[in-house]
């Protein structure tokens, strides 16, 4: 079994790594600018049992996707599933932000998804690991979205309307694609703080939460592993892994 993780040298994206090594998947960890992180993203998937490669690439530039494509189909045949995690949370008022900065999130959070998955489309459909699964259906891809991405906060903007775009890019995979590729999204609530939030930032927003607590990256690893492993018939689909949050009024 084989995924490519991209944004994988930390958090999320190296727990999900992990899960998916301890479940007999080699990995490509892909990452931008933690080598270090990446390396030891390795280091944990070789300790559970795995292996993998390391893949680098900046996927706000066009060639730079092309340059993870061209990786992974130099390495491997097929592909089983591609997780698309890597992402940037960055707050801008609205007035200040810059083309620059829409094109950015609209790069990393929609068109290397788009980019990626077209490239390795005909690994996936070689590919295919779920049990269960019938003849002729293939990989998987899974999309890491935001509860954000149906009720956005304010300073997000351009965030937000990139992660609806990923849940769209979701759905319309997953009616176009299928029965050969499913696609799913999984959207975390609270799973990881960005480093900047205080101690009161981290409890207001903790006290919210309809179970008392935020979640932790092994709660949306677990979810992309049950998708791919488990969950043959689950395609078009957005998961909440919030806590019971986004039900909430
Ligand atoms: N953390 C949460 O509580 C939370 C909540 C809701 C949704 N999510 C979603 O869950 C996923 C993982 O969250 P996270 O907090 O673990 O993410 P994160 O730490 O903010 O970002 C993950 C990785 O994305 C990579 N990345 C950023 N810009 C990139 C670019 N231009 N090209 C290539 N890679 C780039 C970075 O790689 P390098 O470090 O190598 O540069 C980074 O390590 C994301 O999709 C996020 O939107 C998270």
């Amino acid at each position: 079994m084989r995924a490519l993780v991209t944004g994988a040298g930390h958090r999320v994206g190296r727990a999900i790594a992990v899960e998916l090594a301890k479940a007999g998947f080699e990995v490509a960890i892909h990452y931008r600018t933690s080598r270090a992180g990446a390396e030891a993203t390795l280091a944990a998937v070789r300790a559970a049992g795995s292996n993998g490669l390391l893949v680098h690439g900046d996927l706000a530039r066009v060639s730079e996707v092309h340059g993870v494509v061209d990786a992974v189909r130099g390495a491997w045949e097929t592909l089983d599933l591609l997780v698309n995690n890597a992402s940037m949370f960055k707050p801008v008022a609205f007035e200040e932000i810059t083309l620059d900065h829409w094109e950015t999130m609209m790069g990393v959070h929609v068109r290397a998804p788009f980019l990626l998955t077209q490239g390795l489309l005909p690994l996936l459909r070689a590919g295919g690991a779920t049990e269960g699964r019938a003849p002729g259906e293939g990989g998987v891809v899974v999309n890491i979205a935001d509860i954000g991405a149906e009720r956005p906060l304010p300073g997000f903007a351009a965030y937000s309307v990139s992660k609806a775009a990923l849940v769209m890019l979701t759905k319309a995979l997953a009616v176009e694609l299928a029965p050969a590729v499913r696609c799913v999204g999984i959207s975390p609530g609270q799973v990881a703080w960005p480093p900047d939030y205080d101690e009161d930032k981290r409890e207001r927003i903790a006290r919210r939460i309809p179970m008392g607590r935020v979640g932790s990256p092994g709660d949306v690893a677990r979810l992309v592993r049950f998708v791919a492993v488990e969950g043959a018939y689950l395609n078009g689909v957005i998961l909440p892994v919030d806590g019971g949050l986004q039900a909430r009024y």
